[in-house]
């Protein structure tokens, strides 16, 4: 693989307070010194046979290569984020930020706060949109190597002296007020459009389980919080609750392969969610077998485990195994008399 150099993507002429110099000198000596760097740790690296080469040796061309190969595509991007009158955005560009912001202004304080915390070291601010989240956020990086997996950075300011020093010397507070002046807001609202065509990662899917309502920890917690009623079966199977020491405070285990003996117990007047250890098949079956009696059952996504994820409150499982109490194995006692669950 041979990177090949890009062109400028701005027109350095028609700056406003940032001279051609500046972008000539950044765009041969730093950006150019990047890229011929890159190609050559690049050819390093196709040359070494990867199974006796030592892996040290393998470990510090590949951490180069990737902050080069970072460093040529961010300073792509920060020419590509000069050249226009950075006070006017495009109406669905502003509706974007003030969307994720709250507003204009507040991301472009940020945005400029961000630049400042930067003055005297080095590093790049970045607007960047994440697909996992559809949301833009600002965020700072210390070096080259750290932007965020899986998001697309669609502004870019570098804060290497670099960048700076030669026009604005020790006061990069003016190199960043010219740079706000001269973002080109077309192109980076063309960037956030494509941006956001790419879909989110995917997700673990159970086909079969595929159109259950589920209901997700967060909603939860916040239902049991503000107390709303809600009936909370931890249905994690047998042989596992024997093992376990906690459940999430609010719940009450109930054995999975006995649905028939405690179902009479439940409330079709609120909503039942149930779960076991990671959210897959037991606590989706269980709610298949409510959801038919006439329940309105949903499955917790995650389970126990993003319970505890979230920090969700816990409390002991009581261990009443030597009760005759047929289907009920265990019940909590909750620590708090308003979290009480319904189904006493
Ligand atoms: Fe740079």
């Amino acid at each position: 693989m041979r990177y090949k150099i890009a062109p400028l993507f701005c027109r350095p002429w028609t700056l406003n307070g940032i001279s051609p110099r500046l972008i000539e000198s950044h765009y041969e000596n730093d950006y150019g010194n990047a890229l011929s760097s890159l190609n050559a740790v690049t050819a390093e690296l196709e040359a070494l046979d990867p199974a006796t080469t030592a892996a040290a040796v393998i470990h510090r061309l590949k951490r180069d290569e990737a902050a080069l190969l970072n460093s040529t595509l961010l300073h792509e991007l920060y020419f590509a984020s000069l050249g226009g009158d950075g006070r006017t955005l495009p109406e669905p560009m502003a509706q974007a930020i003030t969307r994720d912001f709250g507003s204009v202004k507040r991301w472009r304080d940020e945005f400029i706060a961000l630049a400042h915390g930067l003055a005297g070291s080095s590093g790049w601010v970045l607007l960047t949109y994440v697909p996992r989240d559809a949301r833009l956020i600002n965020h700072t990086t210390a070096g080259h190597e750290q932007n965020l997996a899986g998001a697309i950075p669609i502004l870019a300011l570098d804060m290497y002296e670099h960048a700076y020093h030669l026009e604005f010397g020790a006061n990069p507070a003016a190199y960043v007020a010219a740079f706000m002046r001269n973002i080109e807001w077309d192109t980076a609202l063309e960037r956030y459009q494509n941006a956001v065509k790419v879909e989110p990662p995917p997700r673990l899917i159970q086909k079969q389980f595929a159109d259950l309502p589920s209901i997700t920890v967060e909603e939860v917690k916040g239902m049991v919080e503000t107390g709303k009623p809600v009936q909370i079966i931890d249905t994690r199977p047998r042989h596992y609750s024997t093992r376990a020491h906690e459940i999430m405070q609010g719940a009450v285990w109930r054995d999975p392969e006995r649905v028939n003996e405690w179902i009479g117990e439940l409330s079709k007047a609120e909503p039942v969610v149930t779960f076991c250890v990671y959210g897959f098949h037991i606590g989706c079956e269980t709610a298949v077998t409510l959801r038919k009696a006439g329940f309105d059952a949903r499955y917790l996504v995650g389970g126990h485990y993003a319970w505890k994820a979230i920090k969700g409150p816990l409390t002991l499982l009581e261990d009443t195994s030597s009760s005759e109490a047929g289907p009920v194995m265990r019940r909590i006692q909750p620590e708090e008399p308003s979290a009480d669950p319904p189904l006493e």
